[in-house]
């Protein structure tokens, strides 16, 4: 796969699933602004990256932020080929005692964090007619649901109709939107789930074994790539089998 001259912002690059996608997109040459409120996280995945990519402290619930982000990266870099939105978190624990701070962060974050980033490089984007291809990173949780995840399930639901819905309304653009729904992976967001729920998904896996960072990569470079061309509004699930959604 070569991305050579390809521009391509990654949120939730200082960490986990993010950071293997930014480093994959690299190896095949792209140039990566890397999004993360995570600043040490970024420092320390900056080297990996090449002497093209850029980094970018963050807050994605910020609005003013992302503005200036973008206005960052296309002085850098110009317009990006590619974005992935991959920045997200997630705390386990029953719908009954969720705070409703935790509701306000998840959407936050993981559903409007996404929209507005989005919506910001659409706005040169489809001004100039420049081509791009955008990948989500949702959750098989926002397909099938997941016990103690609820609201976190909700956002990753509502990612997944997003992603649908504007693949329709940027198709005449030529532009593709697409998802990646990742099962249970070995980051450190896995990492914070109880001991009993980590077990538990393991052996609900058909592979029986956790996904691993770069693996979700790889289905993101697909959609990343001239392989995926013809390819929107997609929901890729890289899960060992965990879900198998018809
Ligand atoms: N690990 C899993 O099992 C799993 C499963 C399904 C989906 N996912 C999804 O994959 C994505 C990456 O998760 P991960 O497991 O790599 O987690 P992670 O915690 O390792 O990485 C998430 C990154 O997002 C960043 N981030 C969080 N809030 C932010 C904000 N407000 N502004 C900017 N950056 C912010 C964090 O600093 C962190 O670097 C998330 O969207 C998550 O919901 C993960």
């Amino acid at each position: 796969m070569d991305l050579t001259h390809k521009v391509a912002v990654v949120t939730g690059a200082a960490s986990g699933i993010g950071r293997a996608i930014a480093i994959g997109l690299a190896e095949a040459g792209a140039r990566v602004a890397a999004v993360d409120i995570n600043g040490d996280g970024l420092i320390d995945t900056a080297p990996i990256l090449g002497p093209g990519a850029t980094t970018h402290k963050v807050d994605l619930c910020d609005q003013q932020a992302i503005s200036a982000l973008r206005d960052e990266v296309i002085t850098v870099h110009g317009l990006p080929h590619v974005i992935v939105n991959a920045a997200g978190f997630d705390q386990v624990e029953p719908f009954m005692q969720n705070s409703d701070a935790l509701w306000e962060s998840l959407v936050a974050v993981n559903f409007l964090g996404p929209i507005r980033l989005t919506r910001a490089f659409l706005e040169p984007i489809l001004a100039q007619h420049h081509r791009a291809k955008i990948v989500n990173i949702a959750s098989d949780a926002g397909r099938v649901g997941s016990l103690g995840e609820t609201v976190y399930s909700g956002t990753k639901g509502g990612l997944i109709a997003f992603t649908k819905s504007l693949a329709r309304e940027l198709a005449p653009h030529q532009i593709n939107v697409n998802c990646v729904c990742p099962g249970p992976t070995d980051t450190p967001l896995f990492a914070t789930l109880p001991p009993k729920v980590r077990s538990g998904l393991i052996r609900a896996i058909p592979f029986r074994r956790l996904g691993t960072p770069a693996e979700v990569a790889d289905a993101v470079l697909f959609f990343a790539s001239d392989y995926s061309d013809f390819v929107t509004g997609q929901v890729l699930s890289v899960s060992g089998g965990l879900t198998m959604v018809g």
